[in-house]
């Protein structure tokens, strides 16, 4: 069945092209994932609908981890392949250099130092901004804004609940990459300038601070041209 449907699928993708994106609608993620060496550009039509949303956030600022259990994740959860969310574990840090090294001072005390570097390890180890999205929302579940020391037990606890590999994350927040990587989103901070964190960035700027931080699926959805289905259940 399966064979006949890719010879199906290859036969209509060479003999059609004015049917092209019309077919794509529907098969855009069977088709993409298969490797079927057919020249189509489907994965380019979802990178068109995607909505590019940035979100400037410390880790242990409660706001910042409210904003994540309630609207965050939720929406990643539901609408997360149509979403391009870039996450920037900064806040009201400030960067210091001594001696060629990065250090950093955080609103919150050293704690959330570390919980940013982990943030920002998260994103750089999986590759995957939905996946980041929902580990780094996973941290900050567990360790909340609590400062108890039991980093590494959570950070295994969310790889066994999300069934995602550690090593990566791991290697990086016991090496110095992860201070460049915290700084680099230190630098990306200061080019915004945010005077309150979480503070959400949206491809469409008729939508405030306010919608977005307290109802991000609703207007999230009122940007879409091409309205997903996740955006009609509720
Ligand atoms: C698909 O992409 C290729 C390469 O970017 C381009 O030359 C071609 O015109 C595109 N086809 C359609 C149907 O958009
Ligand atoms: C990213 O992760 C999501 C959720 O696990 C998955 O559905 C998606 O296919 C991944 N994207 C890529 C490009 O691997």
């Amino acid at each position: 069945m399966y064979y006949y449907k890719l010879i199906f699928l290859q036969l209509i993708f060479s003999f059609t092209n004015g049917y092209h994106t019309k077919l794509s609608n529907g098969n855009i993620y069977d088709i993409s994932t298969q490797k079927t060496g057919i020249q189509d550009n489907s994965t380019e039509s979802i990178e068109k609908i995607k909505i590019n949303i940035k979100v400037y956030y410390e880790t242990h600022c409660p706001a910042s981890v409210t904003f994540f259990r309630t609207q965050l994740r939720p929406v990643v959860e539901k609408l997360g392949s149509y979403l391009d969310v870039h996450l920037i574990p900064y806040g009201h840090a400030r960067t210091l250099k001594v001696r060629g090294r990065y250090h950093f001072r955080c609103q919150h005390g050293p704690e959330e130092c570390y919980g940013n570097k982990l943030h920002a390890c998260t994103v750089d180890a999986l590759q995957n901004n939905t996946r980041a999205v929902m580990f780094n929302a996973c941290l900050m579940q567990f360790s909340g804004y609590r400062s108890e020391n039991n980093n590494a037990f959570i950070l295994s606890m969310c790889g066994y609940i999300l069934n995602l590999p550690i090593n990566d994350i791991s290697e990086c927040i016991n090496s110095e990459r992860s201070s460049l990587l915290l700084k680099g989103y230190g630098e990306e901070t200061r080019l915004l300038r945010p005077k309150y964190v979480p503070y959400v960035i949206i491809e469409d700027p008729a939508y405030g601070q306010f919608q977005l931080t307290n109802d991000l699926k609703a207007t999230v959805c009122r940007i879409f041209h091409q309205v997903p289905p996740p955006c009609s259940r509720i």
